[in-house]
């Protein structure tokens, strides 16, 4: 996408309030260039939506955001990526105080194997958090919010092994929500689950936006219609088309936009 293109699919109000700004990203892993001079911007309190067919860089895109990306060898980037109008691939940008901004929920629910209650306060104990009290309210606020207190609250000692896949999911969101990150960070966040659990997740979405600013790779098209306010499509590394996603879905500019978004490929 052309620099006018990107800025012109920038709403004018945006400005004012972007968590990130990403420009001219390139990212190889080795010789294999995954992202090509990526342009994209995500505003507060909003959706945003990345789809494209496998292997066009979604994942790689959204680990950069958290710096997940430097834990594989031979991973190389040039371009920036502005956080609250810092550059986090800066060496000197201190990647703790990045990660207790931004969350991630990953695509398999991945709880630790301890107890749900262990499992929401493992972030605040983290950041030094003792006083049980204070645990306690971060325990049903954050489960709250992740709208899973009702179905757990008698069981916060369990082990979170034994709950279904949908409820291992929200509380993997609630776990994220316990650090009250900034910005939460989701990898198909609903490919594991049924297509009721897909629901609330998808319902929850839409009452964490209130709060926090949220990133989602999504392979279901409907999905990100239902849920973003803005849509990024990634082919072969490149951001073909970034934009509203009410305009990509009915009225998208580029003819490979328009070929993906209706099933002819991908
Ligand atoms: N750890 C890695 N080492 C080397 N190459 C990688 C690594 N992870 C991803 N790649 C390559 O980078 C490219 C983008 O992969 P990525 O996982 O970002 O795609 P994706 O859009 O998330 O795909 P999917 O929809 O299948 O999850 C692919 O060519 C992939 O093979
Ligand atoms: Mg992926």
């Amino acid at each position: 996408m052309s620099e006018t293109q990107a800025q012109m699919s920038m709403n004018e109000n945006d400005g004012n309030k972007l968590v990130y700004k990403t420009n001219g990203l390139n990212l190889w892993y080795g010789e294999n260039h995954a992202l090509k001079d990526i342009q994209l911007h995500v505003v507060e309190n909003e959706v945003t939506a990345i789809i494209g067919p496998s292997g066009c860089g979604k994942s790689t895109y959204i680990k950069t955001l958290n710096r997940m990306i430097e834990l594989i060898p031979g991973v190389k980037t040039t371009g920036e990526i502005l956080y609250r109008g810092r550059n986090i691939l800066d060496k000197t940008y201190p990647v703790e105080e990045l990660r207790t901004k931004v969350g991630m929920v990953f695509q398999k629910p991945n709880p630790f194997p301890k107890s749900i209650y262990e499992n929401v306060v493992y972030g605040p104990r983290i950041h030094g958090i003792r006083d049980k009290k204070i645990l306690d309210q971060i325990v049903e606020k954050s489960l709250r919010g992740a709208a899973i207190w009702d179905e757990v609250k008698d069981r916060l000692q369990t082990n979170a092994y034994g709950l279904s896949g949908g409820q291992q999911q929200r509380l993997c969101i609630a776990r994220c929500m316990a650090i009250e990150p900034d910005v939460i960070l989701m990898d198909e966040p609903t490919s594991a689950l049924d297509p009721i659990s897909t629901l609330k997740v998808e319902e929850l979405l839409q009452e964490l936006k209130k709060n926090f600013s949220i990133i989602i790779v999504t392979h279901n098209m409907q999905q990100a219609a239902r849920i973003s306010d803005k849509t990024a499509f990634f082919l072969n590394g490149e951001v073909i088309e970034f934009t509203k996603t009410s305009k990509i879905f009915s009225n998208p500019s580029d003819k490979r936009t328009e070929d993906y978004i209706t099933g002819r490929f991908g």
